[in-house]
């Protein structure tokens, strides 16, 4: 009995040690993880954890808004949007905002009608399918800012989830909906942005098979001699594709997809009349101070058509270049830059400023290009930031 007893209090002694040896383990062990997690903090987005409170963000049921500004570019721009809706996996669930800008006495035809013109009334679905369609003459367009302003316009934050802005000669990959999403859920990252200068139509693979390389933007210029200069940025490069969407520091107007929220919080300026280079650095320095972060997507989802095109820039150049410098200047006056006159567009200047979560002085160091920088004769790589990026963390 005692023997036992013993024996008993023995064993009990024996699982009193164990009992403290592993509850020192478990101790040891919350701390490291606490430890890993506060490390986790501060190199993943602080935002990760409002992704996991916005359940639409999640849902099965989140729409893509698809927006394109177009430019005398009717014929293929209804090829992109069949390319759109023919090879979404939930057509159903994606809508475009377009903003036609053409010779109507010429009778150009807006894209939405060629695309109904193409396909029959009945299957291009205009009721479900076409949310906004402004329209002007091309000849008072002004440039990509006021044309990409004018289809957020169609946005609606109780419809869209996400947004999806591309140029209107576009093809899509099949199923390019779901492997959007399931790249950009692969992020973790409520404020990422998948962005990056699409490879060439002439590059798609039969059957869409996923390429061994990529496009990758990281290099740029100093566009001009003159005070009033912009960021040019270059041709994009191609690296191996990476596993999930990699950081990248710039920004491509002709594709990039985030919420809808993201479109509406850092808008196109449209008070930057007949500007092109310039335009997408200063989206990327504005997007990236208010917390947003741009990552290549891990296989191609559009393709582009190179090929000669109508711009606006065919016309009046004389006079639209002066007008096109003070379109410079105001970019530069919201970077915070020097400016050579004082004469320039100062319409909304708060409305299309920098954000506050960062600061330009680390976009500066982020990018890797100094915008104040001297002209260096139009060389492509005056600016090259190709490395690995590492995520800048920040106070929400
Ligand atoms: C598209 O444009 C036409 C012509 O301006 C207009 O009548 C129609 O209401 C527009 N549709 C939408 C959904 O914006």
């Amino acid at each position: 009995m005692s023997a036992r007893g013993h024996r008993h209090r023995g064993g009990w002694q024996l699982n009193l040690k164990l009992i403290i040896v592993l509850g020192l383990v478990m101790v040891v062990g919350v701390m490291l993880f606490l430890n890993l997690m506060f490390v986790g903090m501060n190199t993943t987005p602080a935002s990760a954890q409002q992704l996991a409170k916005s359940p639409n963000l999640r849902s099965n049921h989140r729409r893509i808004l698809v927006l394109i500004a177009n430019y005398r570019d009717t014929l293929r721009c209804s090829e992109t949007l069949d390319s759109i809706f023919t090879n979404a996996a939930y057509p159903e669930r994606v809508a475009v905002s377009l903003f036609d800008q053409l010779y109507l006495y010429e009778g150009e035809v807006r894209c939405f009608d060629a695309y109904c013109d193409n396909v029959g009334e009945e299957n291009c679905k205009r009721s479900e399918r076409l949310r906004h369609n402004a329209t002007i003459d091309a000849d008072d367009a002004t440039g990509p800012t006021y044309g990409r302003y004018q289809t957020e316009e169609g946005i609606d934050l109780k419809i869209d989830t996400f947004t999806l802005a591309i140029d209107s000669h576009t093809l899509f990959i099949k199923d390019w909906d779901t492997e959007l999403l399931r790249q950009w859920d692969s992020i973790g990252n409520p404020k990422a942005i998948i962005t990056v200068y699409p490879d060439a139509t002439t590059s798609m693979t039969p059957e869409n098979a996923p390429r061994a390389r990529v496009t990758l933007m990281c290099h740029a210029k100093i566009e001009t001699e003159d005070g009033d200069s912009m960021v040019q940025y270059s041709a994009s490069i191609t690296v191996p594709a990476p596993a999930t969407p990699r950081l990248m520091s710039q920004f491509a107007g002709g594709f990039n997809f985030g919420t809808a929220e993201s479109a509406l919080a850092v808008r196109n300026d449209p008070h930057t009349p007949y500007m092109f280079h310039g335009e997408e650095y200063s989206k990327a320095a504005r997007l990236f101070t208010h917390g947003y972060d741009m990552y290549i997507p891990t296989r191609d989802i559009v393709f582009h058509w190179y090929e000669p095109r109508k711009v606006i820039w065919e016309k009046d150049w004389g006079a639209r270049w002066i007008i096109q410098q003070k379109s410079k200047r105001r970019v530069r006056k919201i970077l915070g830059l020097s400016t050579t006159s004082e004469e320039y567009f100062d319409q909304d200047m708060e409305k299309f400023s920098l954000g506050t979560k960062r600061t330009m002085a680390q976009f500066i160091k982020f990018s890797g290009i100094d915008p104040a920088a001297p002209y260096d004769n139009g060389n492509d790589y005056q600016f090259d930031n190709c490395h690995e990026l590492e995520y800048v963390p920040y106070d929400d």
